[in-house]
């Protein structure tokens, strides 16, 4: 990060990276990381190289997600993610086993990241989702401060505490001209006896995405198998279910709003030259 004087220093790109995409909220326990694992795997059955970097370096919950317990190894001065349901992934959780906390000051919370994005042997990736602490904190700052990426996935429930928290991270995207590809809403609604029961309220993702002038990405229910498999280590959107569908098709509409926001950086960037 380089707030030295105040100066901006340039964002650098991650060689052989394509898309960067981060997946946030406002709120913590919305379903970032379900929707970033879940996400990041619909991608790789997509066909794409993808790789998934835990960045939430206090409360990593990647591993579990994912079942991986082994420890990464070292390639000279890199780290060499783990491979898992065809995907890599990196994760504090790797290097840091157990419930045993880490407390990180801003520094070292800062090189941590750095770390992460650049010393792990990445490889070429169509796309690298990035899972991120709850909040508008210092990881977050971290990221943008010193990455360009393609955009944000904000993931929120329909709750009026968690869109009100919501609308404070697109703000936050924005404030740096990082784009945000749209929000998520996550335990949209519980199908029972064949009807949706609105348990945390109705279209507040939709509102909430037109009041921000940002897209709706998908509207993903309440589901036992979903919260199954995020502890079991066997993610929903390995199978092949409606639940996993709708994992499937968020996957796409990310690829297309990756592509067009993309597009539309690239006028801008003449102008810059
Ligand atoms: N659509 C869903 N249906 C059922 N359970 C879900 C759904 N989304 C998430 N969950 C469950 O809710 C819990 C919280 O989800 P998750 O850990 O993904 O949230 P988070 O936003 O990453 O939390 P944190 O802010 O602590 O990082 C988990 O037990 C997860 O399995
Ligand atoms: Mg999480």
């Amino acid at each position: 990060m380089g707030p030295q004087g105040g100066q901006q220093q340039p964002k650098v790109p991650i060689p052989g990276v394509q898309n960067i995409i981060a997946v946030g909220s406002g709120k913590g326990g919305v379903g970032k990381t379900t929707v970033a694992v879940n996400l990041a795997i619909s991608l790789a059955k997509l066909g794409h190289a993808v790789g998934l970097l835990d960045a939430d370096v206090y409360g990593p919950n990647v591993p579990l997600m994912l079942g991986v317990h082994e420890t990464p190894h070292a390639l000279g001065q890199n780290i060499r993610p783990i491979q898992a349901h065809g995907i890599r992934v990196m994760s504090m959780g790797f290097l840091n086993p157990g419930d045993k906390p880490l407390v990180w000051r801003g520094p070292m919370l800062n090189s941590v990241i750095q770390q992460f994005l650049r010393n792990v042997d990445w490889g070429s990736l169509d796309y690298l989702v990035i899972d991120l602490p709850p909040g508008t904190g210092d990881v977050q700052l971290t990221l943008i401060q010193t990455t360009p990426i393609t955009g944000a996935v904000i993931v929120t429930t329909p709750s009026d505490v968690s869109l009100e928290d919501a609308r404070k991270a697109v703000h936050m995207f924005e404030q740096v001209r990082e784009p945000v590809l749209g929000i998520v809403e996550n335990m949209s609604y519980l199908e029972h006896n064949g009807e949706k029961v609105y348990v945390f309220g109705k279209g507040g993702g939709a509102k909430t995405a037109e009041l921000m002038k940002v897209p709706l990405l998908a509207e993903i229910p309440l589901d036992l198998q979903t919260r199954a498999g995020g502890d079991s280590g066997k993610p929903i959107a390995l199978g092949n279910t409606p639940q996993s569908a709708l994992f499937r098709q968020l996957a796409h509409t990310v690829i297309e709003k990756a592509e067009a926001s993309k597009t539309r950086l690239r006028p801008t960037m003449t102008v810059a030259d």
